[in-house]
């Protein structure tokens, strides 16, 4: 099979041209300057010239706080483009994997969201990936939605990158502890997405919740960022949203239940510490 992934630069995206390296399938990585999403006929003719079977669409646009300022923008790449692959991917009988996130909820539960849990989100860029995900649903492709959570990798800016910097410069630092979520680092939702493909699952069309498992605020993510660094000279402080405030108001809570994705596709999700700990090893 050929597999088109969008957005290759990105941090899914790279984290998938280490997954796949291996593969007996096709590969073709693309980001904007060779495959622009915004563009049904560059999307058409890619999939004509190249035979594509599969689409992984890491392609995004991810500054949650600018999208307040751009919402258009995002609106074109979060939602506009992703139609133009659901419907490329409907007219070529291609499959379409996409990456969808966990600010499509309110955050207003306080157990974990299941697929099937109404979607509210709070903020331009949540409402964006929302609209991607009713267009792809729309286009009536066969499509796996996976939605994650707080990703990070090795690659591009992130998370963690930024506390391992900050509590090595700095003797202080404060983070939110009223957000409550998990992490996911991206070379295991780029595993997930392979072994998916490679295991001859593509069929199984539908929204998937894949995060690591277990649950932490932002304030525990960086205590343990820390700690794993090796960086514990800083002293790390608890703060709420409120003292803390964002352009994008963000979910309370947005913990994913992933029973679904694990049932359906018997992978396995390793917990965020030690995905972390994976992570950090590279760095
Ligand atoms: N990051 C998170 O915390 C998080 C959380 C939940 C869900 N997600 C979702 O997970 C997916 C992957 O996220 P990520 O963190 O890997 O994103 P990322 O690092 O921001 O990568 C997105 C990539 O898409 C490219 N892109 C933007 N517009 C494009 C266009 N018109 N055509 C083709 N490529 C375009 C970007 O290029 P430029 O950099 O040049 O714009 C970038 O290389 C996204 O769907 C995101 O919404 C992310």
């Amino acid at each position: 099979m050929t597999i088109l992934v969008t957005g290759s630069n990105g941090q899914l995206g790279s984290a998938l041209q280490l997954a796949s390296a291996a593969s007996r399938h096709s590969y073709i990585f693309t980001d904007v300057e060779v495959l622009d999403i915004t563009s049904r006929d560059s999307i058409d003719r890619f999939i004509e010239e190249n035979g594509v079977d599969v689409i992984v669409n890491c392609a995004a646009y991810t500054a949650v706080d600018l999208a307040e300022e751009q919402e258009t923008t995002a609106e074109e790449i979060n939602n506009k483009a992703v139609a133009n692959l659901a419907f490329a991917c409907k007219e070529h009988s291609a499959t379409l994997i996409h990456i969808s996130t966990d600010y499509i909820f309110s955050g207003k539960s306080t157990i974990p969201y299941t697929e099937a849990d109404e979607p509210a989100p709070l903020c331009a860029y949540g409402r964006t990936k929302l609209a991607g995900e009713k267009a792809v649903a729309e286009s009536g492709c066969s499509a796996i939605i996976l939605r994650t959570s707080w990703l990070y990798s090795e690659f591009g800016k992130n998370f963690v990158k930024t506390i391992r910097n900050l509590t090595n410069s700095h003797s202080e630092i404060k983070v939110v502890a009223d957000q409550v979520g998990t992490p996911t680092y991206a070379g295991d939702l780029a595993e997930a997405i392979t072994t998916i493909i490679e295991s001859g699952q593509l069929h199984k069309s539908g929204t998937y919740n894949y995060s690591n498992l277990g649950e932490c605020s932002w304030y525990d993510f960086a205590c343990e960022i820390a700690r794993q660094s090796g960086n514990n000279g800083c002293k790390i402080e608890s703060c709420t949203s409120a003292e803390y405030p964002t352009k994008a108001e963000r979910p309370h809570y947005s913990v994913l239940n992933k029973k679904k994705f694990i049932e359906t596709f018997g992978i396995a999700i390793p917990e965020w510490r030690e995905s972390l700990a994976k992570c950090i090893k590279k760095f």
